[in-house]
């Protein structure tokens, strides 16, 4: 590509094994965007980068949780020292649990908020140093529309996302006069191990036509439809846009407020 829109920015995407983390990276990197690449399990990130490499990219593993304050300090650390720099976050790293309120032990509490809440604070906090150096800095957070809407037996993973939002929009009044911009994506039913990991019926393929129906359009979503959102919201086109919670839901969240 003779002038790609990322060619010289830096982006650390968090829970980068699978699922829109993956394609997130992926896309990122064709589009000239040097890669970090965190999670848990070293050898799926390594898949993933080898992938990114044979394809001419620049991709860096750390592996770590996203609830380890030293994973984050280290993560952006390595990515400096590899780079020169950092200009995009995205917090995508995160984990669904279900069950009533009474069945929640305490424990999967603070998993769930651990995870999908802490995970981005520690990671945003590390970050916010190198993306104030850079000029261009900007921080993505992957919430949910479950962010926004309550949904029952899901609470303590619809309390994180809606902390994630309140995270967002804090951090892009806080960091605006940095010229940090601060941006939500909350999306539907994607599919994804997390999606599978909801199915609630012996036969995923009937739980997934059930969420179609769930959706006003009338299917769900592939990673490509929030990487392409997410590529699109750090990238200098979206250079005015900071504090929102961007819908990806096929009209999920309009057809929850009936
Ligand atoms: N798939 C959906 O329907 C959907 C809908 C709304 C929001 N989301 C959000 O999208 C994000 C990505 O999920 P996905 O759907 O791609 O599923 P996924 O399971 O493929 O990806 C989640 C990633 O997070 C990583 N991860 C989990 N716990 C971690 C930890 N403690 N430390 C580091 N990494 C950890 C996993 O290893 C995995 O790579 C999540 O934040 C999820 O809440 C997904």
């Amino acid at each position: 590509m003779a002038n790609p829109e990322f060619a010289g920015r830096v982006a650390i995407i968090t829970g980068a094994s699978s699922g829109i983390g993956a394609e997130v990276a992926r896309t990122l990197s064709k589009r000239g965007a040097a890669v970090t690449l965190t999670g848990r399990r070293e050898a799926p990130l390594q898949t993933v980068a080898e992938e990114i490499r044979a394809e001419g990219g620049r991709a860096l593993v750390v592996a770590g949780d996203v609830t380890d304050e030293t994973h984050a300090q280290d993560a952006v650390s390595k990515t400096v020292a590899e780079y020169g720099g950092l200009n995009i976050l995205i917090n995508n790293a995160g984990v669904i649990g279900a069950g009533s309120i009474e069945e929640t032990s305490t424990e999967e509490w603070d998993r769930l908020i651990d995870i999908d809440l802490k995970g981005p604070f520690l990671f945003c906090r590390a970050a916010i140093p190198a993306l104030k150096r850079a000029k261009t800095g900007c921080i993505l957070n992957v919430s949910s529309v479950t962010g926004t809407r309550p949904y029952a037996n899901v609470t303590p993973y619809c309390v994180a996302k809606a902390g994630v939002d309140m995270l967002t929009q804090c951090l892009a009044l806080e960091l605006a006069p940095a010229g940090i911009r601060v941006n939500a994506i909350n999306p539907g039913v994607i599919v994804t191990n997390l999606h599978k990991a909801t199915n609630t019926v012996p036969d995923y393929e009937k739980f997934l036509e059930h969420s179609k129906t769930t959706h006003p359009l009338g299917f769900v979503g592939e990673p490509k439809d929030a990487a392409e959102l997410i590529a699109f919201l750090v990238s200098d086109r979206a250079r005015w846009i900071t504090g929102v919670l961007c819908g990806l839901d096929g009209g999920r969240q309009l057809a929850s407020a009936r």
